[in-house]
């Protein structure tokens, strides 16, 4: 069966490493434990990259560049943020990415982290008829992003909790996104088309699309209020529970633990005390669900089941959660882009041709 290149090695990698039956994950060797609520997100940049960008700035030198980078890329967009607002805000930040320079220098590296952090919240304010807010490129990256959201000068414990999200999500061996974003780079594409293979592949609800779901379902269920019911007509109608699940981990996904402490720490508000007690009971439901349905299948909570009640907590919405998700993943989409165009060859499978063969003429 080839249908999901289940156990398919396509790639040898410095970059991180996913033990799905014990549930680890390890980034350039270290544990997760060791990056998430640890590293900031320039930290995480150096972490994945410094080998692999030649001349890439370190600590504070790169929080300027990245600042710069932020700058830049807000001053390309400015022109055209108008057409960009008429767009779905995946959409809009896919677009907004397509028109940057399709290079693999320092600058276009950077260019391109900085991207999605930019496009994200000038679109969500676009949407609610907010004049956009320029870039500062003397802030830390997350806390930068959310500024432009708004919401400067509020709690730094947001932006750590974003930190926190990106570190996280930076890198997760060859999953869909990343996989598609190797096989642009081994045809020497740039860095532009790579990302764009990414993005494509990170929308869809299997993958990276996800998480907004996850709201929603958490949403519907409260309306219910008997969350059994609700979870088991969904399953037995066919449905997937959105944040459950997972093509590698047999076990529980160490991301789900790494972001559920994140939203604890965070305890913004009585109402986020209450969304998240909220949510662990559905969780609970849903794993017993599952369980009697699925009985040869483990299934398990993954990364995005808790994203979603973080990336609520720090305060986006829904439908940019995705986009947020992009904020993080970038770094490793562009990691394996490089290292693929370092080390790898261009990748080019087979398929099993099964249609028909018609007759020979004459
Ligand atoms: N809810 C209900 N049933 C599920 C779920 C789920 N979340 N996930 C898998 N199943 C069931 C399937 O229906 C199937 O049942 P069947 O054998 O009776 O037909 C069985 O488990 C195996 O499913 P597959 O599709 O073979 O599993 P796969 O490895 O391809 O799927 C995936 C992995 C896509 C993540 C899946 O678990 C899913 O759809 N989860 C919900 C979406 C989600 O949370 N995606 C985010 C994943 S994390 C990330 O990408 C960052």
């Amino acid at each position: 069966m080839v249908s999901g290149l289940d156990d398919v090695v396509a790639a040898e990698t410095t970059l991180s490493d996913v033990d799905g039956v014990a549930g680890k994950l390890v980034i350039r060797g270290r544990p997760l434990a060791g990056i998430a609520g640890h590293l900031d997100f320039e930290s995480v940049v150096t972490l994945l990259l410094e080998d692999l960008v030649p001349g890439l700035p370190q600590g504070e030198a790169l929080r300027a560049a990245l600042g710069k980078a932020r700058l830049d890329v807000f001053s390309r967009i400015a022109p055209m943020m108008d057409q960009l607002a008429r767009l779905d805000i995946y959409d809009a930040v896919r677009a907004g990415i397509a028109v940057l320079p399709d290079g693999i220098a320092p600058d276009d590296t950077l260019r391109l982290i900085a991207a999605p952090a930019v496009l994200t919240p000038l679109m969500l304010r676009l949407a609610a008829g907010q004049r956009p807010i320029e870039p500062d490129a003397a802030r830390r990256h997350a806390a930068d992003c959310l500024a432009m959201l708004g919401r400067h000068g509020e709690d730094e414990r947001l932006a750590c909790a974003l930190d926190t999200y990106l570190g996280t999500v930076c890198d997760h061996g060859l999953n869909a996104s990343t996989f598609a974003a190797r096989v642009v780079a081994s045809t020497r594409a740039g860095l532009t088309s790579s990302v764009l293979a990414g993005l494509g592949a990170l929308k869809g609800p299997l993958h990276g699309g996800a998480p907004g779901p996850v709201i929603a379902m958490l949403d519907a269920i409260a309306a219910e209020g008997d969350a059994r019911v609700w979870l088991e007509r969904e399953v037995a109608q066919g449905g997937r529970l959105m944040g459950f699940g997972h093509r590698i981990y047999r076990t529980r996904d160490p991301r789900a633990d790494a972001l559920k402490a994140a939203v604890r720490q965070l305890g913004v508000s009585p109402q986020a005390a209450e969304r998240l007690a909220f949510a662990e009971k559905i969780e609970q439901t849903a794993l017993s669900v599952l369980r009697a349905a699925k009985p040869n299948r483990v299934l398990e909570t993954n990364v995005e089941f808790y994203t979603a009640l973080l990336l609520e907590a720090v305060g986006f919405p829904p439908e940019a959660f995705t986009c947020v998700f992009a904020m993080g993943r970038i770094v490793g989409w562009i990691a394996h882009a490089l290292e693929q165009q370092r080390t790898g060859r261009l990748i080019r499978p087979q398929s099993r041709y099964i249609g028909p063969i018609c007759a020979e003429a004459g």
